[in-house]
């Protein structure tokens, strides 16, 4: 899981489907390897590792340390259990659902060829363990980008499924930095050619996510001006025209997700508790459950 830039949305969506994954029975893991800013246990409600952890010893601590050959294992904090008030336990029915912490007030590091393999051989077993492992990896063209289109390109990883999910907002600037960071120049389809993947496979496996979409002509918009919806519904058009043109239209949409007024004041799973208690809406939920029902279902991701 990608983004063309910062606050996006992915971090928080790609929570949300993890939790969804695993809801539905699914052993499932989240990787926080956005270097620079490690803390998926706000998201995930860890509040001891909101920052990620801070192992020191010989075989504590989270993915830098792993990654950077100072520990042997990274630390694996299991969501169910180690979280803070909202969650008592695994529901039933539900498969594991874990979380790779990085390391407290860690930094973005640069690419060896080591780290790449460290990386590689995390990702396998991982695959061993769980059905979906996610990967929320820092946005831009970043280290964490090169690191992952290495890794998957080695070897003992190509023979498993890798998929790619660019995470943007419903913006012109965003539309375009999407598709530039997949498609152009030190983007993650001619980056990956250089670490041996094959392009045109890797562009089967990409797909987009759309976050935080106000709908043109849902209720949202009811209680505004005549004019301003006709506006909205113009820029909708037009955003719908540059994405087609652009390649990440219709045919490449893994899926949108809708502004939901909870996530923008708070990064959070959202429980079908907060649905029935009416401070979360339902039509996010589904759009969770639709996009992590899709990742698994393979005609979404034949040849386009
Ligand atoms: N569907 C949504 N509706 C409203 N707000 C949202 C939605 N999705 C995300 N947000 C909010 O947008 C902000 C950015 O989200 P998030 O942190 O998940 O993005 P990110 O792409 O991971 O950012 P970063 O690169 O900084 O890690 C957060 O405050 C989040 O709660
Ligand atoms: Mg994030």
């Amino acid at each position: 899981m990608t983004s063309p830039t910062g606050g996006t949305g992915r971090s928080v969506t790609g929570a949300n489907i993890a939790y969804r994954s695993a809801l539905s029975g699914r052993p499932t893991c989240y990787l926080d390897y956005d270097f620079g800013s490690p803390t998926a246990g706000t998201t995930f409600e860890i509040p001891w590792a909101a920052n990620g952890v801070e192992g020191t010893g010989p075989d504590g601590g989270g993915l830098h340390r792993y990654l950077r050959g100072e520990i042997p294992a990274p630390a694996q904090l299991d969501v169910w259990n180690g979280a803070g008030t909202r969650r008592r336990g695994r529901p039933i029915g539900a498969g594991p659902l874990v979380v790779l912490p990085g390391q407290r007030y860690g930094s973005d590091f640069g690419f060896t060829d080591d780290i790449a393999r460290r990386c590689a051989e995390l990702f396998l077993r991982l695959e061993e363990e769980f059905d979906l492992t996610l990967v929320d990896l820092s946005a831009g063209r970043s280290y964490a980008n090169q690191l992952a289109l290495a890794a998957t390109a080695t070897p003992v990883l190509r023979k498993v499924t890798a998929r790619w999910v660019v995470f943007h907002r419903w913006t012109p600037q965003h539309v375009t930095a999407a598709a530039d960071l997949a498609f152009e120049a030190g983007g993650i389809i001619a980056m990956g050619k250089e670490y041996g993947h094959e392009p045109e496979r890797l562009r089967e496996s990409l797909r987009f996510v759309r976050t935080a979409v106000l709908s043109s002509h849902g209720p949202e918009v009811q209680h505004l001006g005549v004019a301003q919806q006709a506006f909205l519904r113009r820029c909708d058009a037009e955003l719908s025209e540059l994405a087609r043109r652009r390649g990440i239209g219709r045919y490449a949409l893994l899926g949108t997700v809708p502004l939901d007024p909870l996530l923008q004041w708070r990064e959070q799973l959202i429980t079908d508790h907060d649905v029935s208690r009416g401070i979360a809406s339902a039509e996010t939920v589904r759009a969770f459950a639709t996009l992590t029902e899709r990742l698994f279902d393979d005609t979404v991701w034949e040849t386009l």
